[in-house]
């Protein structure tokens, strides 16, 4: 009997959460008089949180001279939005939980859709960073999903995909009649996310080439070329990369952002030095 993507997700509910303190520091921003103390304010009552803020702050990623002593002066900096951004991914780190080599594989190439889907939005601007980030830091969490639960037998679904190239969609599609994608989706709604989020983390996998461009298309699209290119190019995620940079200009989703050659130029070299300065980073602890 196949299982539903209900039953599949309540399987989990005890190993995968998503931190209370988290989801209040995000509710935050939804207010329009937020000050930089009263961030401060909540964000300490996690000390981890509020550690791995001011180490963030203080490493090669944002390279401010002197150091940054204080949980309000590194608010202050960085800005709102980037404080945003380390919340959900100390919080989605967490989530990942690393005890073997694919969840080691699934966290770095999270991580460097994150950072690639913000350094595309950079050149396309197709939305807010943070949503990009977001999006990009959460679109395979239906793998964890899949994976952490005792419903499924995933491990050779993921061998597969890694070691041979297969499609994992399909894989995934063949066996449990939904993807990860779905999956991911489903997850997010419960945590409360965004719906932009949750749109561009469920429409990740869509064949592009078929469908008109809407808003939250190119969303979806912007991670979905990220995906192709953290996969493919920096072989973060697959074992095999591509060496010709320019086969991304091929994508159909390339063509739903609007990315075009002159977007091409530093790219890869961009997403690859920060994403090593945030896995670094992230992997000393605190
Ligand atoms: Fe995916
Ligand atoms: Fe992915």
């Amino acid at each position: 009997m196949k299982v539903s993507i209900k039953d599949l997700v309540d399987s989990v509910k005890d190993k995968l959460t998503f931190p209370k303190v988290a989801m209040r520091i995000l509710r935050l921003f939804e207010e329009d008089d937020l000050s930089a103390y009263h961030l401060a304010k909540i964000v300490s009552l996690d000390p981890i949180l509020a550690a791995y803020i001011l180490k963030v702050s203080n490493s090669a990623f944002y390279n401010f001279p002197g150091k940054v002593k204080t949980l309000s002066d590194a608010i202050t900096l960085i800005g709102f939005e980037e404080v945003k951004k380390i919340v959900i991914m100390i919080s989605a780190k967490n989530a990942f939980k690393v005890s073997d080599e694919f969840d080691k594989i699934l966290w770095e190439h999270s991580l460097a859709v994150a950072v690639g889907s913000s350094v595309v939005n950079e050149r396309v601007k197709i939305t807010e960073d943070g949503v990009a980030y977001i999006s990009g830091l959460l679109h395979d969490i239906g793998k964890i999903v899949f994976k952490k639960s005792e419903l499924t037998d995933y491990m050779e679904i993921l061998k597969k995909s890694y070691e041979d190239g297969e499609d994992i969609r399909l894989l995934e599609e063949e066996k449990y009649g939904y993807n990860h994608a779905d999956v991911g989706g489903y997850i997010l709604q419960e945590w409360n996310f965004d719906q932009e989020i949750i749109d561009a983390v469920s429409f990740h996998h869509l064949n592009f080439s078929l469908k008109k461009t809407s808003d939250f298309l190119k969303k979806a699209a912007l991670v979905n070329f990220s995906d192709f290119i953290v996969n493919n190019l920096l072989g973060i995620g697959k074992k095999y990369k591509i060496d010709d940079e320019s086969i991304v200009l091929g994508l159909s989703s390339a063509k739903v952002i609007g990315f075009e050659e002159e977007h091409l130029s530093g790219l890869t070299d961009e997403i690859e030095r920060k994403f090593e300065i945030l896995a670094s980073t992230m992997e000393e602890g605190v």
